[in-house]
């Protein structure tokens, strides 16, 4: 406990010293997410976080999170110093998509307009038309669809049938999932259910169709969270990474969060409702990144680049 106590107040004089600033998603482990909030940075989801980084005055950013959401921040502000705890700090479904790949499938689909999820590189951002995330992606497929624009989706398979099912739009599909939330279960959740019935029902679109079917509420994390505060149930069981469970408690002191259950008896998981990507932001990983920033800061190509921001812009206005 001193030893965590002498990192955080070691962390908090750098962010200073170094002009940094703190910026965590909700995934990450609690004491990243509330010396993000002590220190005057945040804690968001990941449209949001683009957003804070983009109009923060601090030189140096330090995402806190996975990669995406690093070179989404250096595609945005090229002139600050954007730090990671980890670059080794992914996601499946920016693995599951690799450039040549999404290249061809493009290529065989010219008359598509090309619609892709942020958890993916800057060079599938730079191919894309559109970026978005799970806070937007529902208006902007309904706005492309109603202008009549077939739709290419990529990668996330499940977040992509619920958008698809929900707009009814044209859409084909590359065929990526989280590994997190791809791991939820149907009858262990049913049963869950009979076992809370008074409890709501909270789901992360990237769950499979059949998980998202027994929600209350379908959302992005900051969403999520909404429905928590809105939502006049005292108990939710919650379908996303379990680093959620720290802002909903902070947000809803007397309500009762229950993990959905992520495999059936006996049985394993890969990843059990916590991101290992999200895990690995430590403590120390975050000194180290102040301290020593060598391997741990993000570059983008600047060609890359330039394809990505006119699609992340877009997005950004979109709604702004
Ligand atoms: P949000 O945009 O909802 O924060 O999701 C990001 C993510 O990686 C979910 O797994
Ligand atoms: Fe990627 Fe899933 Fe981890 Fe989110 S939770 S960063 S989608 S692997």
């Amino acid at each position: 406990v001193v030893e965590r106590e002498q990192y955080k107040a070691r962390i908090k004089s750098l962010l200073k010293e170094k002009n940094a600033v703190l910026i965590a998603h909700y995934y990450t482990d609690p004491e990243i997410q509330a010396l993000a909030e002590e220190t005057g940075g945040c804690v968001a989801d990941s449209l949001e976080m683009a957003r804070f980084g983009n109009n923060h005055s601090a030189e140096t950013l330090i995402v806190a999170g996975v990669r995406f959401m690093g070179e989404t921040a250096k595609v945005l502000t090229p002139e600050k110093t954007v730090l990671m705890p980890t670059l080794e700090a992914t996601c499946s479904l920016d693995l599951a998509c690799p450039i040549e790949e999404f290249n061809a499938f493009c290529d065989q689909h010219p008359d598509r307009t090309v619609v892709v999820y942020a958890n993916t590189s800057t060079a599938v951002k730079a191919r894309a038309d559109w970026i978005v995330t799970s806070s937007c992606a529902l208006e902007i497929v309904e706005h492309l669809d109603e202008q009549g624009e077939k739709i290419l989706w990529g990668p996330d398979r499940h977040l992509g049938a619920y958008i698809e099912k929900q707009t009814g739009a044209d859409m084909i599909m590359w065929q990526g999932a989280c590994i997190v939330h791809d791991e939820f279960k149907t009858k262990a959740l049913h049963d869950m259910k009979a076992l809370h019935p008074d409890a709501a029902v909270l789901v992360h679109p990237e769950s499979p169709a059949e998980i998202i079917e027994l929600a209350d509420a379908v959302g992005s994390t900051s969403q999520l969270i909404k429905a928590a505060q809105e939502l006049p149930n005292q108990k939710f069981i919650v379908a996303t990474d379990r680093g959620i469970f720290y802002k909903m408690q902070q947000l809803c002191p007397d309500k009762e969060f229950f993990e959905a259950p992520t495999a059936g008896e006996g049985a394993t998981c890969r990843s059990c409702a916590h991101c290992p990507w999200m895990a690995m932001n430590g403590l120390k990983e975050i000194e180290q990144a102040l301290l020593n920033p060598e391997g741990r800061e993000v570059f983008v190509d600047a060609t890359e680049r330039t394809g990505a921001l006119k699609s992340l812009d877009r997005m950004l206005s979109f709604n702004a």
